[in-house]
């Protein structure tokens, strides 16, 4: 692996402001990312309990060694797993990873998470996919002390190295097997070999592996938008303020924070920073008497292009056919998130007109290119 490779990891497992922990890099192949999966739910017989609200990945990353999904319960401002429900899913005694997701950006509750997994002996892995450069306090995320978080590099996220992500674990012994794993199973150390090498040049399959290396490429293009990272999360957070003053402009009382708010934007709360991924926002849309398909036709037209945030219990979908025909699929807790979340974009390159760029105050609409306009991408961006 090239030597970007591992400048890019140094800086990519949190905003760049941290260099202490591991970060391994990892590209998709043809099958899933499978390194991440592995960092995640290394085993069959350890359950994994996650939110509802997610992409389906986040419970694949257990599907794929057979591991256990539990569905706990959401914090119906934030659509944050609520750590009270995972406390009431996980028996002691019980194998278990929580999986927090940072949904749409929004930090997890990660301090009464991390007690818990303590009392319990259970592991905690972030799905931080949507949240580089989010705070929580004064750490980034990725840079707290959870065994592992999992960030994607997707062109739609935050830094982009074309696709691929990154795991950062605090363990070096998972991070040594990661490495591994990565790279067809090759161990280079001669103190992890079986045999001596014969020469500096010897290595060893230890084990079965793949090839999801991140190319030196990829990586050049990263370090180059890890640079941009705070001015991008800057920019996406100005458009988060832009959609929230148009919405109180518009809607005023019915648009609130407050959880009977027919129309609630995304909480802000005060001891954390969202990297606003998306601006999902819960709408009670019976109130304004039209459905979520006339609200997505009638953004559309004014050239915002929302999408429907995840939908609830992918996980039960995403188990594979023959998990299911074992009776694996669990059975969807009940979700407290009942609106259906959506989301509008926040993508850095949403445009404004410029005559009121600069006034926050403005309900003039945001304009956002079209799904098939390359410079949606981060690569094009700035
Ligand atoms: C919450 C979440 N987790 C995991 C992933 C998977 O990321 P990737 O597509 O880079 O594997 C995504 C992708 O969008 C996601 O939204």
């Amino acid at each position: 692996m090239g030597p970007l490779v591992a400048r890019f990891e140094a800086g990519a497992g949190g905003d760049g402001r941290r260099r202490t922990r591991d970060g391994v890099l990892e590209r998709h192949g043809r099958a899933p990312p499978r390194v991440r999966a592995l960092a995640c739910i290394a085993r069959a017989d350890e359950s994994s309990s996650t939110s509802p609200i997610t992409f389906s990945a986040t419970a694949a990353a257990a599907y794929y060694v057979g591991a256990k999904v539990r569905i706990a319960d959401t914090d119906p401002r934030t659509g944050n797993l609520e750590p009270a429900s995972v406390e009431a899913l996980n028996r002691p005694a019980q194998r278990a990873r929580v999986v927090p997701v940072h949904l749409a950006g929004q930090p997890a509750d990660l301090a009464p998470l991390a007690a818990l997994a303590r009392r319990h002996g259970l592991r905690l892995v972030e799905d931080a996919c949507h949240a580089l450069g989010a705070t929580l306090g004064a750490t980034p995320i990725g840079g707290g002390d959870s065994d592992a978080v999992a960030f994607s590099f997707h062109p739609v996220k935050h830094v982009t190295t074309g696709e691929g992500g990154a795991v950062v674990v605090r363990d070096p012994d998972v991070k040594r097997r990661l490495d591994r794993l990565r790279s067809h199973g090759i161990e280079r150390d001669p103190a992890c070999m079986q045999a001596r090498p014969e020469g500096p040049w010897g290595y060893e399959v230890a084990e079965l592996g793949w090839n999801y290396r991140l190319p030196d490429i990829a990586c050049a293009l990263g370090l180059a938008q890890l640079a941009k990272l705070p001015a991008f999360v800057a920019r996406r957070r100005a458009l988060a303020a832009r959609y929230r003053v148009a919405l109180a402009a518009t809607f005023g009382a019915a648009s609130g924070d407050h959880l009977d708010a027919p129309l609630a934007p995304p909480a802000e709360l005060p001891d954390r920073t969202s990297a606003y991924h998306l601006f999902a926002n819960r709408r009670r849309l019976a109130h304004f008497g039209t459905t979520r398909a006339r609200v997505v036709a009638a953004l559309t037209a004014a050239r915002i292009h929302p999408g429907a945030l995840h939908p609830a219990a992918p996980p039960a979908r995403c188990t594979p056919r023959a998990a299911r025909a074992s009776s694996a699929a669990p059975a969807p807790a009940p979700i407290a998130t009942t609106p259906a979340p959506s989301a509008c974009p926040c993508f850095p390159r949403c445009t404004t007109p410029m005559s009121t760029a600069s006034s926050p105050s403005s309900t003039a609409p945001l304009e956002v290119p079209h799904h098939d306009d390359p410079d949606r991408h981060n690569v094009r961006s700035r």
